[in-house]
């Protein structure tokens, strides 16, 4: 093979290897990134404005927040419902979810705007 020819090989052997290399990096990327969006917790402030204060604190269900209610009750009571409480799964409120929003609602102060059941 000629000297030149040689080179030229070389050189386009480099470019597809960065070419293959750059997609495979954004194609891991792109995954990662969808991973990361999943398991985003949501604040618990957020969690039991959305779905614990629905009922809680607006007539329906006793007063929970100043109490301090342990959390391993709280967090059961969750997972299994009570009375006309629904269960909530762990596809609606994750685990790590849990542990922060009845941790959150133990330590809370009683907030005068509630009402309860
Ligand atoms: C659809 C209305 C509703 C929603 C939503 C709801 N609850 Fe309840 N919850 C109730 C009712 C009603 C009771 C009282 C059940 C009984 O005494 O039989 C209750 C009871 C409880 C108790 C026991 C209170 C006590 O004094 O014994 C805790 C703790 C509790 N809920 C936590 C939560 C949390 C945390 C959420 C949000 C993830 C939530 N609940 C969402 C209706 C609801």
């Amino acid at each position: 093979m000629h000297a030149r020819q040689r080179r030229w090989t070389a050189l386009t052997l480099g470019l597809v290897l960065l070419a293959g290399g750059g997609l495979a990096g954004s194609l891991s990327n792109s995954a990662s990134a969808q991973a990361t969006y999943e398991i985003e917790p949501r604040a618990p402030e957020y969690l039991y404005a959305r779905t614990c204060g629905y009922c809680h604190g607006h007539n329906i269900a006793p007063i929970i927040r100043g109490r301090n209610l342990p959390p391993a009750v709280i967090s059961s009571i969750v997972r299994s419902g009570m009375g006309a409480m629904p269960a909530f799964k762990p596809t609606e409120i994750t685990d790590t979810e849990l542990e922060a929003l009845s941790e959150w609602i133990s330590q809370s102060e009683a907030d005068p705007e509630e009402h309860g059941q």
